[in-house]
Protein backbone atom coordinates (compact mmCIF):
# COMPACT_ATOMS: atom_id res chain seq x y z
CA UNK A 1 0.00 0.00 0.00
CA UNK A 2 1.69 2.92 -1.34
CA UNK A 3 -0.67 5.45 0.08
CA UNK A 4 -1.99 4.20 3.00
CA UNK A 5 -4.63 6.36 4.44
CA UNK A 6 -3.26 9.24 2.76
CA UNK A 7 -5.88 11.54 2.26
CA UNK A 8 -6.28 13.10 -0.98
CA UNK A 9 -8.32 15.96 -3.18
CA UNK A 10 -8.46 14.67 -6.93
CA UNK A 11 -10.26 17.76 -9.06
CA UNK A 12 -12.09 16.85 -12.25
CA UNK A 13 -12.00 13.56 -10.71
CA UNK A 14 -15.90 12.31 -11.72
CA UNK A 15 -14.50 11.19 -15.07
CA UNK A 16 -11.71 10.58 -17.22
CA UNK A 17 -8.07 10.72 -16.11
CA UNK A 18 -8.98 11.91 -12.46
CA UNK A 19 -11.38 8.96 -12.26
CA UNK A 20 -8.66 6.56 -13.32
CA UNK A 21 -6.74 8.10 -10.43
CA UNK A 22 -9.15 7.92 -7.80
CA UNK A 23 -9.39 4.38 -8.39
CA UNK A 24 -5.39 3.84 -8.34
CA UNK A 25 -5.61 6.25 -5.43
CA UNK A 26 -7.82 3.91 -3.27
CA UNK A 27 -6.11 0.84 -4.54
CA UNK A 28 -2.95 1.87 -2.86
CA UNK A 29 -4.87 2.69 0.48
CA UNK A 30 -5.68 6.56 0.01
CA UNK A 31 -9.31 8.26 0.83
CA UNK A 32 -10.22 10.42 -1.87
CA UNK A 33 -12.09 13.12 -2.18
CA UNK A 34 -13.14 13.33 -5.93
CA UNK A 35 -14.01 17.62 -6.38
CA UNK A 36 -15.61 18.38 -9.41
CA UNK A 37 -18.37 20.32 -11.27
CA UNK A 38 -19.98 17.55 -12.91
CA UNK A 39 -22.76 16.50 -10.36
CA UNK A 40 -24.24 13.53 -11.69
CA UNK A 41 -20.98 11.95 -12.39
CA UNK A 42 -19.34 12.89 -9.60
CA UNK A 43 -22.14 10.79 -7.26
CA UNK A 44 -21.63 8.03 -10.02
CA UNK A 45 -18.12 7.81 -9.35
CA UNK A 46 -18.23 8.21 -5.23
CA UNK A 47 -20.88 5.20 -5.37
CA UNK A 48 -18.56 3.43 -7.89
CA UNK A 49 -15.44 3.70 -5.64
CA UNK A 50 -16.99 2.87 -2.41
CA UNK A 51 -16.70 4.28 1.03
CA UNK A 52 -13.22 5.88 0.65
CA UNK A 53 -14.60 8.18 -1.98
CA UNK A 54 -16.18 11.32 -1.37
CA UNK A 55 -17.76 13.20 -3.56
CA UNK A 56 -17.76 17.08 -3.07
CA UNK A 57 -19.30 19.49 -5.97
CA UNK A 58 -16.49 22.47 -6.59
CA UNK A 59 -15.79 24.81 -9.43
CA UNK A 60 -12.62 25.21 -9.17
CA UNK A 61 -12.73 28.57 -11.30
CA UNK A 62 -14.61 29.97 -7.86
CA UNK A 63 -12.59 30.93 -5.00
CA UNK A 64 -15.64 30.43 -2.73
CA UNK A 65 -16.45 26.80 -3.82
CA UNK A 66 -12.49 25.65 -3.16
CA UNK A 67 -12.65 27.10 0.32
CA UNK A 68 -15.68 25.51 0.61
CA UNK A 69 -14.00 22.28 -0.76
CA UNK A 70 -11.06 22.68 1.39
CA UNK A 71 -12.95 23.56 4.74
CA UNK A 72 -15.59 20.26 4.18
CA UNK A 73 -12.62 18.20 3.75
CA UNK A 74 -10.63 19.57 6.81
CA UNK A 75 -13.86 19.04 9.04
CA UNK A 76 -14.51 15.36 7.62
CA UNK A 77 -10.81 13.96 8.22
CA UNK A 78 -8.81 17.23 9.89
CA UNK A 79 -6.06 16.81 6.77
CA UNK A 80 -4.72 16.77 3.28
CA UNK A 81 -1.70 14.85 2.59
CA UNK A 82 -2.33 15.10 -1.98
CA UNK A 83 -3.88 17.50 -4.02
CA UNK A 84 -4.12 16.39 -7.56
CA UNK A 85 -4.88 19.68 -9.62
CA UNK A 86 -6.45 17.38 -12.89
CA UNK A 87 -9.42 19.40 -14.07
CA UNK A 88 -9.15 20.78 -16.98
CA UNK A 89 -11.51 21.90 -20.40
CA UNK A 90 -10.56 22.71 -23.41
CA UNK A 91 -12.19 25.36 -26.07
CA UNK A 92 -10.45 25.12 -29.09
CA UNK A 93 -10.03 26.70 -32.65
CA UNK A 94 -7.94 28.59 -34.57
CA UNK A 95 -6.19 31.59 -33.02
CA UNK A 96 -7.98 33.51 -35.99
CA UNK A 97 -11.13 32.50 -34.61
CA UNK A 98 -11.03 32.08 -31.01
CA UNK A 99 -13.34 34.45 -28.97
CA UNK A 100 -12.37 36.67 -26.16
CA UNK A 101 -15.13 33.89 -23.96
CA UNK A 102 -13.09 30.65 -25.31
CA UNK A 103 -9.75 32.13 -24.35
CA UNK A 104 -10.83 33.34 -20.82
CA UNK A 105 -13.21 30.02 -19.87
CA UNK A 106 -9.93 27.77 -20.48
CA UNK A 107 -7.90 30.18 -18.54
CA UNK A 108 -10.19 30.40 -15.68
CA UNK A 109 -10.11 26.36 -15.03
CA UNK A 110 -6.62 25.70 -16.11
CA UNK A 111 -4.82 28.12 -14.85
CA UNK A 112 -6.69 30.16 -12.42
CA UNK A 113 -8.05 27.04 -10.86
CA UNK A 114 -4.81 25.66 -9.91
CA UNK A 115 -4.02 28.83 -8.01
CA UNK A 116 -7.01 28.73 -5.82
CA UNK A 117 -6.80 25.12 -4.88
CA UNK A 118 -3.24 25.19 -4.41
CA UNK A 119 -3.39 28.18 -2.30
CA UNK A 120 -6.45 27.22 -0.34
CA UNK A 121 -4.57 23.81 0.68
CA UNK A 122 -1.41 24.81 1.20
CA UNK A 123 -1.61 26.10 5.02
CA UNK A 124 -2.95 22.85 5.69
CA UNK A 125 0.03 21.29 4.58
CA UNK A 126 2.49 23.38 5.85
CA UNK A 127 0.60 23.00 9.12
CA UNK A 128 1.11 19.42 8.80
CA UNK A 129 4.80 19.74 8.03
CA UNK A 130 4.64 17.96 4.35
CA UNK A 131 2.34 17.49 1.52
CA UNK A 132 2.55 16.30 -2.14
CA UNK A 133 1.14 18.86 -5.11
CA UNK A 134 0.73 17.35 -8.69
CA UNK A 135 -0.30 19.68 -11.33
CA UNK A 136 -1.64 18.47 -14.72
CA UNK A 137 0.44 19.88 -17.87
CA UNK A 138 -0.09 18.72 -21.32
CA UNK A 139 1.77 17.55 -24.65
CA UNK A 140 0.43 20.62 -26.25
CA UNK A 141 1.68 23.20 -23.47
CA UNK A 142 5.18 21.23 -23.60
CA UNK A 143 5.07 21.29 -27.70
CA UNK A 144 2.01 23.87 -28.90
CA UNK A 145 -0.87 22.43 -30.57
CA UNK A 146 -2.84 23.52 -33.59
CA UNK A 147 -5.90 25.46 -32.28
CA UNK A 148 -5.22 25.42 -28.67
CA UNK A 149 -3.81 28.99 -28.36
CA UNK A 150 -5.53 29.43 -24.97
CA UNK A 151 -5.12 26.00 -24.13
CA UNK A 152 -1.43 25.58 -24.37
CA UNK A 153 -1.00 28.85 -22.35
CA UNK A 154 -2.52 27.27 -19.46
CA UNK A 155 -0.14 23.63 -19.72
CA UNK A 156 2.45 25.66 -20.65
CA UNK A 157 2.24 27.77 -17.12
CA UNK A 158 1.85 24.84 -15.51
CA UNK A 159 5.53 24.06 -15.76
CA UNK A 160 6.49 27.32 -14.71
CA UNK A 161 4.30 27.24 -11.40
CA UNK A 162 5.31 24.02 -10.63
CA UNK A 163 8.78 24.99 -10.72
CA UNK A 164 8.33 28.09 -8.71
CA UNK A 165 6.04 26.49 -5.90
CA UNK A 166 8.61 23.75 -6.11
CA UNK A 167 11.36 26.51 -5.12
CA UNK A 168 8.65 28.69 -2.66
CA UNK A 169 7.49 25.09 -0.87
CA UNK A 170 10.25 22.81 -0.95
CA UNK A 171 11.43 24.29 2.76
CA UNK A 172 8.02 23.54 3.96
CA UNK A 173 8.11 19.67 2.84
CA UNK A 174 6.15 19.94 0.12
CA UNK A 175 6.67 17.92 -2.82
CA UNK A 176 5.64 19.75 -6.37
CA UNK A 177 5.84 18.17 -9.25
CA UNK A 178 3.67 18.18 -12.49
CA UNK A 179 2.84 15.12 -15.12
CA UNK A 180 2.21 16.19 -19.21
CA UNK A 181 0.05 13.70 -20.54
CA UNK A 182 0.24 12.72 -24.32
CA UNK A 183 -3.64 12.35 -26.49
CA UNK A 184 -5.51 10.10 -23.74
CA UNK A 185 -8.44 8.32 -24.17
CA UNK A 186 -11.43 10.13 -22.43
CA UNK A 187 -14.41 12.49 -23.40
CA UNK A 188 -11.74 15.46 -24.16
CA UNK A 189 -10.09 13.75 -26.95
CA UNK A 190 -13.65 12.29 -28.52
CA UNK A 191 -14.27 15.60 -29.05
CA UNK A 192 -11.51 16.00 -31.69
CA UNK A 193 -11.69 15.66 -35.29
CA UNK A 194 -11.79 11.56 -36.47
CA UNK A 195 -8.77 12.68 -39.21
CA UNK A 196 -6.69 15.00 -36.68
CA UNK A 197 -6.91 12.03 -33.73
CA UNK A 198 -5.96 9.56 -36.15
CA UNK A 199 -3.01 12.11 -37.63
CA UNK A 200 -1.95 11.94 -33.53
CA UNK A 201 -2.05 7.98 -33.02
CA UNK A 202 -0.27 7.34 -35.89
CA UNK A 203 2.98 9.74 -35.14
CA UNK A 204 3.21 8.11 -31.30
CA UNK A 205 6.34 5.56 -31.61
CA UNK A 206 4.34 3.55 -29.16
CA UNK A 207 0.86 3.21 -31.68
CA UNK A 208 -1.44 4.09 -29.55
CA UNK A 209 -2.68 6.78 -27.22
CA UNK A 210 -2.50 6.61 -23.60
CA UNK A 211 -5.12 5.04 -21.33
CA UNK A 212 -6.14 7.13 -18.39
CA UNK A 213 -4.74 4.65 -16.37
CA UNK A 214 -1.43 5.08 -17.92
CA UNK A 215 -1.66 9.04 -16.67
CA UNK A 216 -3.01 7.78 -13.16
CA UNK A 217 0.24 5.84 -12.28
CA UNK A 218 2.22 8.88 -13.12
CA UNK A 219 0.19 10.94 -10.70
CA UNK A 220 0.53 8.09 -7.86
CA UNK A 221 4.64 7.34 -8.54
CA UNK A 222 4.49 11.46 -7.97
CA UNK A 223 2.01 11.49 -5.02
CA UNK A 224 4.31 8.16 -3.02
CA UNK A 225 7.14 8.31 -1.19
CA UNK A 226 9.42 6.88 -3.54
CA UNK A 227 9.16 10.16 -5.38
CA UNK A 228 10.60 12.55 -2.41
CA UNK A 229 13.50 13.26 -3.95
CA UNK A 230 11.32 14.18 -7.20
CA UNK A 231 11.13 17.77 -7.23
CA UNK A 232 9.52 20.80 -9.61
CA UNK A 233 9.63 18.10 -12.27
CA UNK A 234 7.26 17.64 -15.38
CA UNK A 235 6.96 13.96 -16.27
CA UNK A 236 6.09 13.29 -19.68
CA UNK A 237 3.67 10.61 -20.36
CA UNK A 238 2.98 10.82 -23.90
CA UNK A 239 4.04 7.71 -25.64
CA UNK A 240 7.06 9.99 -27.14
CA UNK A 241 4.65 11.64 -29.72
CA UNK A 242 7.41 14.53 -29.66
CA UNK A 243 11.14 14.11 -28.76
N1 LIG B 1 -1.92 20.00 -37.61
C1 LIG B 1 -1.79 20.67 -38.78
N2 LIG B 1 -2.78 21.34 -39.36
C2 LIG B 1 -3.99 21.34 -38.76
C3 LIG B 1 -4.21 20.67 -37.54
C4 LIG B 1 -3.12 19.99 -36.98
N3 LIG B 1 -3.20 19.35 -35.82
N4 LIG B 1 -5.48 20.89 -37.17
C5 LIG B 1 -6.04 21.64 -38.13
N5 LIG B 1 -5.15 21.90 -39.08
C6 LIG B 1 -5.34 22.68 -40.30
C7 LIG B 1 -6.48 22.10 -41.15
O1 LIG B 1 -6.00 21.03 -41.95
C8 LIG B 1 -6.90 23.30 -41.98
O2 LIG B 1 -5.96 23.50 -43.01
P1 LIG B 1 -6.42 24.21 -44.39
O3 LIG B 1 -6.87 25.60 -44.03
O4 LIG B 1 -5.17 24.17 -45.21
O5 LIG B 1 -7.54 23.35 -44.91
C9 LIG B 1 -6.72 24.45 -40.99
O6 LIG B 1 -5.79 23.99 -39.99
C10 LIG B 1 -8.03 24.83 -40.32
O7 LIG B 1 -8.59 23.63 -39.75
P2 LIG B 1 -10.16 23.36 -39.72
O8 LIG B 1 -10.69 23.40 -41.14
O9 LIG B 1 -10.43 22.12 -38.96
O10 LIG B 1 -10.66 24.66 -38.98
P3 LIG B 1 -11.85 24.84 -38.02
O11 LIG B 1 -11.89 26.28 -37.69
O12 LIG B 1 -13.08 24.18 -38.56
O13 LIG B 1 -11.45 23.98 -36.71
C11 LIG B 1 -10.10 23.37 -34.85
C12 LIG B 1 -10.25 24.29 -36.05
C13 LIG B 1 -11.26 23.62 -33.86
C14 LIG B 1 -8.80 23.75 -34.17
C15 LIG B 1 -10.14 21.90 -35.31
O14 LIG B 1 -9.21 21.72 -36.35
C16 LIG B 1 -9.75 20.98 -34.17
O15 LIG B 1 -10.56 20.70 -33.29
N6 LIG B 1 -8.51 20.50 -34.17
C17 LIG B 1 -8.00 19.64 -33.11
C18 LIG B 1 -7.36 20.47 -32.01
C19 LIG B 1 -6.70 19.53 -31.04
O16 LIG B 1 -5.75 18.84 -31.39
N7 LIG B 1 -7.21 19.51 -29.79
C20 LIG B 1 -6.71 18.61 -28.80
C21 LIG B 1 -7.90 18.24 -27.87
S1 LIG B 1 -7.44 17.00 -26.70
C22 LIG B 1 -6.55 17.86 -25.57
O17 LIG B 1 -6.49 19.04 -25.53
C23 LIG B 1 -5.79 17.05 -24.57
C24 LIG B 1 -4.37 17.38 -24.60
O18 LIG B 1 -3.86 17.96 -23.65
C25 LIG B 1 -3.56 16.94 -25.76
P1 LIG C 1 -12.23 14.92 -18.94
O1 LIG C 1 -12.96 15.94 -19.73
O2 LIG C 1 -12.50 13.47 -19.17
O3 LIG C 1 -12.37 15.20 -17.37
C1 LIG C 1 -12.18 16.48 -16.86
C2 LIG C 1 -12.97 16.61 -15.58
O4 LIG C 1 -12.78 17.94 -15.07
C3 LIG C 1 -14.48 16.42 -15.77
O5 LIG C 1 -14.97 15.50 -14.82
C4 LIG C 1 -15.05 17.81 -15.56
O6 LIG C 1 -16.37 17.82 -15.01
C5 LIG C 1 -14.04 18.40 -14.59
N1 LIG C 1 -14.08 19.86 -14.59
C6 LIG C 1 -14.14 20.68 -15.66
N2 LIG C 1 -14.23 21.95 -15.27
C7 LIG C 1 -14.23 21.94 -13.92
C8 LIG C 1 -14.31 22.95 -12.94
N3 LIG C 1 -14.43 24.25 -13.27
N4 LIG C 1 -14.27 22.59 -11.64
C9 LIG C 1 -14.17 21.28 -11.30
N5 LIG C 1 -14.11 20.29 -12.18
C10 LIG C 1 -14.13 20.61 -13.48
O7 LIG C 1 -10.68 15.25 -19.21
P2 LIG C 1 -9.39 14.36 -19.00
O8 LIG C 1 -8.91 13.97 -20.32
O9 LIG C 1 -9.58 13.34 -17.97
O10 LIG C 1 -8.38 15.50 -18.47
C11 LIG C 1 -7.86 15.53 -17.15
C12 LIG C 1 -6.68 16.48 -17.17
O11 LIG C 1 -5.67 15.97 -18.03
C13 LIG C 1 -7.01 17.88 -17.69
O12 LIG C 1 -6.28 18.84 -16.96
C14 LIG C 1 -6.52 17.84 -19.12
O13 LIG C 1 -6.22 19.12 -19.58
C15 LIG C 1 -5.29 16.97 -18.96
N6 LIG C 1 -4.82 16.36 -20.16
C16 LIG C 1 -5.63 15.50 -20.87
C17 LIG C 1 -5.16 14.89 -22.01
C18 LIG C 1 -6.00 13.98 -22.85
O14 LIG C 1 -5.57 13.66 -23.98
N7 LIG C 1 -7.15 13.50 -22.39
C19 LIG C 1 -3.78 15.15 -22.50
C20 LIG C 1 -3.04 16.04 -21.67
C21 LIG C 1 -3.54 16.62 -20.55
Amino acid sequence: MRLNNKVAIITGAANGIGYAAAERFIEEGAVVFIADYDNDAGNAAAQHLGEKATFIQVDVANRGSVKQLVATVIEQVGCIDILVNNAGITRDAMLTKMTEDQFQQVLDVNLTGVFHCTQEVIPHMVAAGGGKIINTSSVSGVYGNVGQTNYAATKAAIVGMTKTWAKELGRKGINVNAVAPGFTETDMVKKMPENILTQMRSIVPLQRLGTPRDIANAYLFLASDEASYVHGHTLHVDGAIMM
